[in-house]
């Protein structure tokens, strides 16, 4: 085969970090001549960049891994390797159960891609290698031309009790703010209006400057009109990063901040090192410096042990904070974690009881805010044609992340700025008109 025929499809599961990493893979690719496509269909390469966040993530990789490995049977020129965070929990052991796998790579080993490549052994690379982050960041793949993904930290040191993320992503490793900065100005340079810093922590940021300070770095670039962050943790939420976001106009109105439950008791078990009371402080704060704040957050339902009244304490919690939305999970026990050994864990019956109920508070309480926003006026950044909305709609976000749909003028194009005033709120968007 000769190489300019080389195809290669990479599906994604999993966070933004996961998305990031994608984006290299098919930048490494491209540079060893490979086009990249968006279906699986005919590639003589196909990448699984997995996810063990859940036990349902692992079991859709395993069903596309089948699917995969029946086709390779018929075409045996398929090349399949497996990245991402379940390749570096259990490579060695996929490899054996799974002979169409032909190599795999963890996280910390995407630089290493090139050469893995054309490595004539079947081989799980799951070393630590942190400094080829650092160095070879900034390859030429994204998968937007108007909103970029920066990394500005890798890993996690909190080993909250349910969570596989240390065990995947290795420790916490800032990357110099220099090298951040630099990556944003060439960014601006060509043509990107919106960065999201991504990292497990972000908020811990430790790159030779705090993080609202690189926040402020960033914001003084010329041509970044916004710049977003994900994920935060509570623990390192302060009020210099409140007010940093209450005063920069560029620094999006909008948080997340995964609160997990709203039982301390739980959340000790959890490892999550805050109250409930504290978390809800910390809210106060960040309304306090930013009122127009949108605050998103994360729920665990079901966590080993809940009770009855530690589930009535998160319910609570959803009604005393009123998030502009949330992500709820089942409890799911994963592997060398040590809420997988605690007693007591639940039935599959009780975490879905709980977390529906939990949806339906919050599901209630997300279409009553974005209800509140009929009539006022919001700066939108207009991103394109809106997919879902018939009417030859555009569509954009507020700074405080809410899509919005409306009807383009003849000056609309992507990347600007613009007025809308809100005409209805529902629970995932909004629908308003341009303001002019
Ligand atoms: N670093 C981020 C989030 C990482 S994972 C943070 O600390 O907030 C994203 C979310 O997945 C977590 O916030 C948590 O709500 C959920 N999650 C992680 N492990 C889980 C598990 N074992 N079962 C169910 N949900 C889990
Ligand atoms: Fe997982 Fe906790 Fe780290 Fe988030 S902070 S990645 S939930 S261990
Ligand atoms: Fe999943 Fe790994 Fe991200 S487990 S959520 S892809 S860090």
């Amino acid at each position: 085969m000769t190489r300019d025929k080389l195809t290669a499809y990479i599906h994604t599961w999993g966070c933004q970090m996961n998305v990031r990493d994608s984006e290299h893979i098919k930048g490494i690719l491209k540079g060893e001549g490979y086009d990249i496509s968006d279906t699986p269909e005919g590639a003589s390469l196909v990448v699984l960049n997995t996810c063990s966040i859940r036990e349902k993530a692992e079991q859709k990789f395993l069903s596309e891994l089948g699917r995969l490995s029946l086709q390779k049977k018929k075409h045996p020129e398929l090349k399949i390797a497996v990245s991402g965070c379940i390749a570096q929990q259990q490579g060695r052991a996929l490899l054996k159960s799974h002979p169409s796998v032909d190599f795999s790579f963890g996280p910390q080993n995407i630089f290493g891609l090139k050469e893995f490549l054309y490595d004539e052994h079947r081989t799980a690379f799951t070393k630590e290698n942190f400094e080829a982050e650092n160095e070879k960041l900034q390859t030429p793949h994204r998968d937007n031309d108007l909103r970029a993904w920066v990394n500005i930290m890798y890993g996690c040191n909190n080993y909250c009790s349910y969570c596989v993320v240390p065990y995947t992503r290795g420790r916490e490793r800032s990357r110099p703010f220099e090298h951040i900065i630099s990556e944003a100005r060439d960014l601006a340079g060509i043509g990107y209006k919106e960065i999201t810093l991504l990292g497990q922590n972000v908020n811990s940021y430790n790159g030779g400057c705090t993080f609202p300070e690189l926040l402020t770095m960033i914001s003084n670039i010329e041509g970044i009109l916004r710049i977003r962050f994900i994920t935060s943790h509570p623990k390192d939420l302060n009020a210099e990063l409140a007010s940093t976001i209450g005063e920069n106009k560029k620094i999006c109105n909008h948080i997340h901040l995964p609160v997990q439950s709203g039982s301390s008791s739980v959340l000790t078990r959890m490892n999550r090192k805050y109250t409930y009371e504290e978390y809800f402080t910390k809210i106060q704060l960040l309304r306090k410096h930013v009122p127009d704040i949108a605050i998103t957050t994360d729920i665990i339902a079901g966590f080993p042990g809940e009770t009855d009244s530690d589930h009535k304490e998160t319910v609570r919690a959803l009604k005393e904070i009123e998030f502009d939305g949330i992500f709820a999970f089942k409890y799911s026990q994963r592997p060398n974690t040590k809420a997988a050994g605690m007693d007591h864990q639940l039935s599959d019956k009780i975490k879905s009881q709980r977390l529906a109920e939990i949806l339906t508070v919050s599901d209630v309480i997300t279409e009553n805010i974005n209800n509140s926003l009929e009539g006022r006026c919001f700066e939108v950044m207009t991103e394109g044609k809106s997919e879902t909305n018939a009417e030859n709609k555009w569509f954009g976000r507020t700074t405080s992340n809410k899509i919005v749909n409306f009807l383009p003028n003849e000056n609309t194009k992507r990347g600007l700025i613009v007025m809308v005033r809100i005409i209805e709120g529902f629970k995932h968007s909004l629908d308003g008109e341009l303001v002019v």
